[in-house]
């Protein structure tokens, strides 16, 4: 069999001397690999195929001769028309929208004056997945994606979320290309545990204590609890058996009839010891001196869901120097605005022997390397965004991948908000204060135009680990800020040295115990190192233009939400 061909042997022959390509672990040929190409198809008019996928829109035509089936595999945005004769097969049920089917056919050159450039005349109907019209909740009228987010799992079936998902993985790809070009090395970091990176409090816990108290509380309610008499009596019960085994032996009595009473001993004793295990059980969460115990719990301590994996990944990029992690990350606060979501998907590079400027220019390679990826590979998608929900998206595109970043400390990024005349910020801009959404789309919108870094952050406002300054006041930190989004990546050069780390963990008020390790990284064989973290969702709103972070990330979870 070809390395391209169809996977069985009837569809043997349909391939042989086929110019399509066929899908190697699916019996038919990818919409993309007809109406992709150069020619969007032409050449291939003559070709017989099979391919699969849902109905967009469908009509019947000719007063029910024939029927119109716009199809789409997921594989582009374009939709291949298709043709189905009433002789082939009953048309009624194939053209609601959202009806699944495999048709096999011939591709045609469709007359002229029509847009297609190709279409496929079927010769026999493979496979029917129907649609109850009056039931399917996605019809094909244009949708509010506000809408949609009540139906997450049907979703990926509309144009808008199709298109964000090829996005999204080519967005994926891309990461994984850049850095790996670089010579950065892949490690995944834990979901779960026990130190908060960012020092803010807003991780969720990770528990079985509840379920464990609810397991109990049940068991409790079917099996109520030996009493104090109950316990008395199995003791009881096992002092009898004990005394009648010594008294059998003092009677000389027979091995059977000894063996006997031993076991009858043993039930005895396994049922008081199982009585006093219970009688142990409480209702309820464990406690000890008026707090929670945790010893209890299921790690033996207090346990969270991961804000970031920069600290265990800094372990790596201590010993191999180039890392990057990309993963999930859970932040339990409650922000009900269009750029936070509660579990979203962070991008961490970490570089060791780099600071805070090699952490800069890697940021803004990787950034503008991402723009010219969907330039060049999600083109198609891009001018659906464009026509849909952004004029200027491509536009962006081509400026951020085209253009330096402006490069601004803090301190001159507040004197310039404090200059502003034509707008007036509901934040109060002064030093000290952390830049609101609005001074951050103002630097990038509309005074600068383009990305901006802004670094060299007070201390007071950002994180334990990042590096203090000469001047005490500021640390090694910066934030790329964009049109759309506001800020994209924040990162900073790490605070390598032990002393000052420890001082920062006092300073903050954080205990020292969970972050042992992660001082040992500067006690053995401490280095200059650097990182970042991009906010995967931010970089898809950043590039879509789409406004609301919830239609960007497959499955959203936010306050209150958390659907499949
Ligand atoms: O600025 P943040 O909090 O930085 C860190 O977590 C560092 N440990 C990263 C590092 O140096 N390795 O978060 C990084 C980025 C933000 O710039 C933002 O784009 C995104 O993560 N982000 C969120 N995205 C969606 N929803 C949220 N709730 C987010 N919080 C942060
Ligand atoms: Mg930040």
């Amino acid at each position: 069999m070809a390395e391209d061909g169809p996977p069985t042997r009837e569809l043997e022959a349909m391939s042989l001397e086929s110019k399509v390509k066929w899908s190697k672990y699916s019996k038919r040929v990818l919409i993309k690999s007809i109406l992709g190409r150069g020619d969007g198809g032409v050449a291939l008019a003559g070709e017989k195929v099979i391919v699969g996928g849902w109905v967009k829109t469908g009509r019947e035509q000719g007063k029910g001769q024939f029927a119109f089936l716009e199809l789409n595999d997921g594989s582009c945005p374009a939709n291949l028309q298709v043709i189905v004769d009433s002789s082939v097969r009953a048309l009624g049920d194939l053209v609601p929208t959202g009806t699944c089917v495999v048709v096999q056919g011939e591709l045609k050159k469709p007359p002229e004056g029509t847009k297609q450039n190709v279409e496929l005349k079927v010769t026999d109907v493979l496979e029917v997945g129907s649609v109850d019209p009056i039931k399917y909740p996605i019809p094909k009228t244009k949708l509010r994606l506000d809408f949609l987010r009540d139906f997450v799992h049907l979703r990926p079936r509309t144009n808008t979320i199709s298109a964000i998902a090829r996005i999204r993985n080519a967005l994926a790809f891309a990461t994984h290309t850049f850095f790996q070009k670089h010579g950065f090395l892949y490690v995944q970091t834990p979901i779960i545990t026990t130190s908060d990176c960012e020092g803010a409090g807003e991780m969720f816990q990770v528990t079985t204590l509840f379920s464990e108290a609810e397991k109990v509380e049940k068991e409790l309610k079917e099996n109520p609890l030996p009493s104090d008499a109950d316990i008395e009596a199995a003791k009881l019960l096992v002092k009898e058996k004990g005394e009648l085994i010594s008294h059998l032996k003092s009677l000389k009595a027979s091995k059977e009839e000894i063996s006997a009473s031993v076991v009858e001993l043993t039930k005895a004793k396994e049922n008081l010891a199982k009585m006093e295990e219970r009688s142990k059980l409480t209702a309820g969460i464990p406690r000890k001196d008026g707090k929670v115990d945790y010893s209890h719990d299921f790690f033996a301590r207090q346990a969270f869901l991961t804000v970031s994996g920069q600290l265990q990944v800094e372990t790596f990029a201590c010993a191999l120097s180039s890392v990057y992690t990309f993963g999930p990350t859970f932040r339990a606060e409650n922000s009900h605005t269009s750029r936070h979501l509660a579990e979203f998907w962070m991008v961490e590079p970490e570089i060791a022997f780099a600071n805070l400027v090699d952490d800069m220019n890697c940021a803004e390679d990787y950034v503008r390397f991402l723009c010219q990826w969907l330039l060049d590979n999600c083109l198609d998608d891009m001018e659906f965004m464009v026509k849909n929900f952004d004029k200027t998206a491509i536009d962006r595109l081509k400026m951020v991948s085209s253009t330096p970043f402006k490069r601004i400390t803090y301190t001159e990024a507040i004197e310039l908000l404090k200059d502003v005349k034509d707008k007036a910020f509901e934040n109060k801009v002064e030093w000290g204060i952390d830049l609101a959404s609005e001074h951050e789309r103002y630097l990038t919108e509309v005074h600068f135009k383009k990305p901006v870094i802004v670094y060299n952050y007070p201390k007071k406002i950002k994180a334990f680990y990042m590096r203090v300054n000469e001047d005490n006041q500021t640390v090694a930190a910066m934030d790329v800020l964009v049109p759309k989004v506001g800020e994209l990546i924040g990162g900073s050069q790490r605070e390598e040295r032990y002393d000052n780390i420890v001082e920062r963990i006092n300073e903050m008020g954080l205990p020292i115990e969970p972050y042992e390790w992660y001082l040992d990284l500067r006690r053995y064989g401490t280095v200059t190192h650097s990182g970042f973290g991009l906010g995967f969702e931010r970089m898809i709103l950043f590039a879509t233009g789409l406004d609301n972070i919830r239609d960007v990330i497959p499955f959203p979870r936010y306050p209150g939400k958390a659907d499949l």
